[in-house]
């Protein structure tokens, strides 16, 4: 038994309550290699690349960076702040701060997109091991440039190999985080980070001193306004927030290990800072070396499966360079999988007292027999499709457009509205900013909210229909 203080109100109310021994952080570096792990990942080596190369380059790059910086900051650190105010999980932490209503359902939506969003990563991270295993042994390079679609679709499509890949990866994942806080995430994200920084640094500066890299990077320096659609600020504004890993409660789980000593604010703008420098660097690793070997930089989702390795093949030392950079993506994949496990595992672990142990193997395993459903609708199962998409897209569409933008969303309001902006800012470690605390009141209650709904809108067509019901 052990007694804890709740402040309610400025009025210490004293509770007895049974608790276990809440598992924290061991140091404030532990946890920023933690968080930023987690925001690291395919979303900033596989996904930003690619969507930048077919929104035009750098334009593309200016209007992510100010998604970053009036959506994905501000919504940042409001999940911190639940988190670290709380030290609940995040279900039970909307309840301690709204007792009696009903915001908790933010919760229950990040479980339910936790379950969504690890099946189908967990495949796509199987086809990053698959193929760092392929560079390894030479097959990648054995094939001509013109085969690598095929070869990636071969894979794909394929009702074991894919899912046997899933499978590795995913008992990775259980193992680290069924070690614990301290034990598994943080102590594999101070080894995995530091690794994966000198990997892409290593990669990117082989890719723009190759001959010909110039035309590359000047692709990303050299904005061309002429490029952006309208389509082009959804899916930035979109990216800033799976990149960050908003809107599903992880920031808000991770948030509540955080040591007391830890300033909110800072660690908020490290950890969209390293994320941000990742997902350029990632750029500066793929394009001039696309540029110099004449590829196009429009690709597509297979820009890193189907384009690259054909690059690899022509670069000097490729074959190195490329098991280098399949292992780097297979990492990033790693330290967000364990991100998206540990919110679940979080809240049955607290909800139903029911050990680490238990909930990391079964939730775990439950996750991988979704992924594999997953997997196969890519292969086999590949008729079955609702509304034109796949299993593996439904769930990426229904949790990616939908529940993460609500998410979000709804963690804006709540911040920005229901605790209102003085108990906010107390919270959120900002009373001796002025300027900061205005910039964040301000961007949660206007921009972020209204911006994060209209990409939502889009996301789900009702957009169009909006349009089409005023004309
Ligand atoms: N941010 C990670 C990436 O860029 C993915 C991720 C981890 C995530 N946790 C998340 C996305 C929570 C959304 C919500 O790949």
């Amino acid at each position: 038994m052990q007694i804890v203080f709740l402040k309610i109100d400025n009025e210490e109310v004293t509770v007895l309550e049974e608790i276990k021994k809440r598992e924290q952080f061991g140091s404030k570096i532990g946890f920023i290699l933690a968080a930023s792990g987690s925001a690291i990942g395919l979303g900033n080596i596989w996904k930003f690349p690619y969507i930048t190369g077919e929104n035009g380059g750098s334009a593309f790059i200016i209007i992510y960076l100010l998604a970053i910086a009036l959506i994905g900051f501000p919504i940042l650190l409001s999940e911190f702040l639940i988190g670290k105010s709380t030290q609940k999980d995040t279900i039970n932490a909307f309840k301690t701060l709204a007792p009696g209503k009903y915001w908790h359902f933010i919760g229950w939506m990040g479980v339910v997109a936790a379950f969504m969003i690890l099946s189908f990563y967990g495949v796509v991270a199987g086809w990053t091991l698959s193929y760092a295993l392929d560079a390894a042994t030479g097959t990648l390079s054995s094939l001509a440039p013109e085969e690598m679609g095929d070869y990636f679709n071969a894979l794909i499509s394929d009702p074991y190999e894919p899912i046997l890949w899933q499978a590795i990866f995913m008992l990775l994942t259980i193992l680290i985080v069924v070690k614990g806080v301290s034990k598994g995430i943080e102590r594999w994200s101070k080894i995995l980070m530091p690794l994966l920084f000198v990997l892409v640094i290593i990669v990117a500066i082989r890719s723009i001193t190759l001959p010909g890299a110039e035309a590359g990077i000047e692709y990303l320096l050299n904005p061309d306004f002429s490029k952006l659609t309208a389509t082009s600020f959804l899916v930035a504004i979109g990216h800033a927030f799976f990149s960050l890993s908003l809107g599903m409660g992880t920031m808000i789980t991770y948030g509540s290990y955080l040591p007391k000593d830890q300033k909110l604010p800072k660690a908020a703008l490290s950890v969209a800072g390293m994320d941000t420098f990742i997902a350029l660097l990632a750029g500066f690793m793929i394009f001039p070396a696309v540029f110099a070997f004449g590829m196009e930089p429009d690709q597509g989702a297979g820009l890193v499966f189907v384009t690259l390795p054909a690059v690899f093949q022509q670069m000097p030392l490729g074959e190195l360079f490329e098991v280098l950079f399949f292992i780097l993506l297979a990492i990033a994949a790693l330290t967000s999988a364990i991100s998206i496990l540990e919110v679940p595992v979080a809240f049955f672990t607290e909800k139903f007292n029911w050990s680490r142990k238990k909930a990391t193997w079964i939730i775990g395993t439950l996750i991988f027999l979704v992924g594999a459903v997953a997997s196969l609708s890519y292969g086999p199962l590949s008729g079955f499709t609702i509304g034109g998409l796949v299993f593996f897209d439904q769930l990426d569409f229904i949790a990616s457009y939908i529940l993460l933008p609500l998410g979000g969303f709804f963690i804006a309001l709540f911040v920005g509205y229901v605790l209102k902006p003085k108990k906010a800012i107390e919270l959120a470690e900002l009373t001796d900013s002025k300027v900061v605390s205005k910039y964040w009141i301000f961007t949660l209650k206007y921009i972020a909210p209204i911006l994060i709904f209209i990409v939502f809108l889009n996301s789900t067509g009702l957009l169009t229909k909006l349009q089409e019901l005023i004309k």
